[in-house]
C-alpha cells in the first residue's frame, strides 16, 4: 500500500559530478518498499507542480529512511539537489512493481543511473548477487565503491578500456553467463543496453527482468502518458504494471 509522507531530508551530498544522494525519513515507505519500486517526490520549491519519479536506491529499516541517487540534469532535479538536510519533502510511494527477489544467484547489469535502483536489490540480496556495470570511462564507475560491500563480485566494462574490460556490458556478459551459476539477470540502464542484455540472457536460457524508463505524468496509472506496447499486443503502463517487466513481455 502506498502512502504520502512528509519526510525530513537527513542527508544530501554529491557523490560524483552532478550525481546526488539524498536520504529521507519515511518509515512507512521504507518498510513496504521492494527493490525496483519508485516514489514520487514533491519538490517543495519553485513552480514545480508535478511530482518527480525517482527510483529507490537504498532503504534502512533501522533508521526508517529511504535514499535516492539521481542525476541533477533538468530544472526539477537541480532544484532537488539544492535542498539541504532538515528540509521536509513529500514522498509518495512505494509505487509500481519491482524485481523478482526469489533468485538465489542474481546477476545485476547496470549502465549509468540504472545502477541506482539495482543497488537496493544488491542490498536486499545480502551478498548473493554479482554486478556487471558499464560506463564510458573509469570516472563513471564510481559505483564500484558503493556496491563493493553488498555483492560477491563487481565486474566492469568501459568504452575506453580505462577500467575492467574494454567494451560494453554486452561484451562481457556471455563469458559471465557461461561460467557463472546465475538464475536471474536483471538489467537497468539505456534501452539499447537492456535489449542486448535480454537477448544474451535468452540465448543462455536465463530469465531476465528489465526496468523501463518512461516519461511519467501522474505515476499512478491515471494519465496514460507512460503506456507501452507489449509483445502480446496488450498496452501496459510503465508506472503501474512496471517499471519492471520480464524481458520477453516488452522486447521482441
Ligand atoms: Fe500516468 Fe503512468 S504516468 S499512467
Amino acid at each position: 500500500p502506498k502512502v504520502a509522507v512528509d519526510g525530513e531530508i537527513i542527508a544530501q551530498h554529491e557523490l560524483a559530478k552532478d550525481v546526488w544522494r539524498m536520504e529521507v525519513e519515511a518509515r512507512e515507505i521504507a518498510r513496504e518498499a521492494e527493490p525496483g519500486q519508485f516514489v514520487q517526490l514533491q519538490i517543495p520549491r519553485g513552480a514545480f507542480t508535478l511530482r518527480r519519479p525517482v527510483g529507490i536506491a537504498e532503504v534502512s529499516l533501522q533508521k526508517g529512511t529511504v535514499a535516492f541517487i539521481y542525476r541533477a540534469v533538468g530544472k526539477g532535479t537541480k532544484a532537488l539537489a539544492q535542498l539541504t538536510a532538515g528540509t521536509v519533502i513529500n514522498v509518495l510511494g512505494p509505487l509500481g512493481h519491482g524485481f523478482s527477489c526469489k533468485a538465489k544467484r542474481p546477476l545485476l547489469v547496470g549502465g549509468g543511473m540504472g545502477l541506482s535502483p539495482l543497488l537496493f536489490y544488491a542490498e536486499h540480496a545480502q551478498g548473493k548477487a554479482d554486478v556487471l556495470m558499464g560506463g564510458r570511462c573509469e570516472r563513471e564507475l564510481f559505483w564500484q565503491e558503493i556496491y563493493k560491500s553488498h555483492v560477491q563480485e563487481v565486474f566492469c566494462t568501459t568504452d575506453d578500456g580505462s577500467c575492467g574490460t574494454k567494451g560494453f556490458t554486452t561484451t562481457l556478459l556471455p563469458e559471465l553467463l557461461q561460467k557463472g551459476d546465475y538464475d536471474l539477470v536483471i538489467a537497468c540502464g539505456p534501452e539499447i543496453m537492456m535489449k542486448g542484455i535480454a537477448r544474451i540472457a535468452h540465448e543462455y536460457n536465463i530469465p531476465c527482468q528489465v526496468s523501463l524508463e518512461k516519461r511519467m505524468g501522474c505515476g499512478l496509472g491515471a494519465c496514460l502518458s507512460c503506456s507501452i506496447d507489449t509483445t502480446s499486443g496488450e498496452r501496459k503502463k510503465v508506472c503501474k504494471d512496471g517499471p519492471v517487466f520480464w524481458a520477453e513481455e516488452v522486447f521482441d
